[in-house]
C-alpha cells in the first residue's frame, strides 16, 4: 500500500474510532450500521467495546455488505421491519453510523458509491442520530460544495425506467449521466440490493442557500447551478428515480458529524 493509501486508511480508522466513541452509549439497543470501508472501522470499534458493552444492542444493516460485517463480528444482527413496534409506530434506532463520499461545508453529503443509497437513507432517517464518519482531512471527501470531487450523485432507478430518466437528467442540465456497471469481473449493469440500478449523473458544484444571490428567481438555480435542497426535490419528483444520494438537510434535528481525526493529505 503507498504511504498516501495508508494514510487514508490511518485517518478512516481513527475517525472511526472516535465517532464510536462519543457517540454510541451503553444505553443504546437500536443502532443502524451503513456501507463501504470506512464502516469496516466502524464495526471494529463497537467489537473492541467488549460484550458487557454491545451485547445488549441489536445492529440493522443498510444492505448485504454490513449485514455481513454484523454477521462476522458476532453482533446481533436485525432489519428495518423487524423493530418493536410501541403506540402503533417502530422504535427509533439510538444511532446510525455510516460513511460518505463527499462532505459540503453545509455537512449535505453525497452517498451511494457502494450503490447502498437507498437502504443507507431509510436507516438514517430512522435514527435519532445520524453519524457520517469521514475523515475531515481525507483529501478525497471535503469540499466546500458536493460535487467538487465526488463529481457526480448516485440515483437508484428502476431498471425499464433508466432510458427516460437518463433523458430527464439531461434536461435538468447533468451533462452525461450514466448507467453504472457492474464490478470489473461482472458484465452488464451494477445491481443494487433491492433489484435496482444506479446512474451516477454529474453536475456542476452544488450551490448551498447562502450562495444564491437575492436576486435569484426561485427556481433554485443560479448561473446553471443547482442549490442541493431544490436539486434533491426535482430529482425525487422524477418517476422511475427510487432514492437519490443525496443526503441534505440531516442537520437539522438529527446531527451529523464527522470523525475530526486523521492527516490524510492530498499526496
Ligand atoms: C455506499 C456509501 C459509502 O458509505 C460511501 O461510498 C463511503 O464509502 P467509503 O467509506 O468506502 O469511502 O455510500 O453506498
Amino acid at each position: 500500500m503507498s504511504s498516501a493509501a495508508s494514510l487514508v486508511e490511518s485517518a478512516k480508522k481513527a475517525a472511526a474510532f472516535q465517532a464510536v466513541d462519543e457517540h454510541l452509549l451503553p444505553s443504546h439497543r437500536f443502532v443502524g450500521i451503513g456501507s463501504g470501508s470506512t464502516v469496516v472501522y466502524v464495526v471494529d470499534a463497537i467489537v473492541a467495546k467488549g460484550p458487557d458493552f454491545y451485547g445488549p444492542m441489536t445492529f440493522i444493516p443498510t444492505g448485504s455488505q454490513s449485514k455481513g460485517l454484523i454477521r462476522a463480528a458476532g453482533l446481533k444482527l436485525s432489519n428495518l421491519d423487524e423493530r418493536p413496534v410501541v403506540d402503533g409506530q417502530s422504535v427509533a434506532l439510538d444511532v446510525a453510523f455510516d460513511g460518505a463520499d463527499e462532505v459540503d461545508e453545509d455537512l449535505n453529503l453525497i452517498k451511494g458509491g457502494g450503490a447502498c443509497l437507498f437502504q443507507e437513507k431509510l436507516v438514517a432517517i430512522a435514527a435519532k442520530k445520524f453519524i457520517a464518519v469521514a475523515a475531515v482531512k481525507d483529501y478525497r471527501k471535503q469540499s466546500p460544495r458536493l460535487c467538487t470531487k465526488w463529481l457526480t450523485i448516485p440515483i437508484e432507478v428502476l431498471p425499464l425506467s433508466a432510458p427516460d430518466v437518463l433523458t430527464r437528467l439531461r434536461a435538468m442540465g447533468s451533462p452525461k449521466p450514466a448507467v453504472r456497471s457492474g464490478l470489473p469481473s461482472k458484465a452488464g449493469e451494477c445491481v443494487t440490493d433491492n433489484g435496482m440500478w444506479i446512474i451516477d449523473a454529474p453536475f456542476p458544484p452544488l450551490l448551498l442557500p447562502k450562495d444564491l444571490s437575492s436576486s435569484e428567481d426561485g427556481s433554485g438555480k443560479n448561473a446553471g447551478k443547482w442549490e442541493v435542497s431544490r436539486l434533491a426535490q426535482e430529482l425525487l419528483r422524477v418517476p422511475g428515480i427510487v432514492e437519490i444520494g443525496l443526503f441534505h438537510g440531516f442537520n437539522g434535528n438529527q446531527a451529523v458529524s464527522l470523525g475530526q481525526v486523521g492527516q490524510a493529505q492530498k499526496p
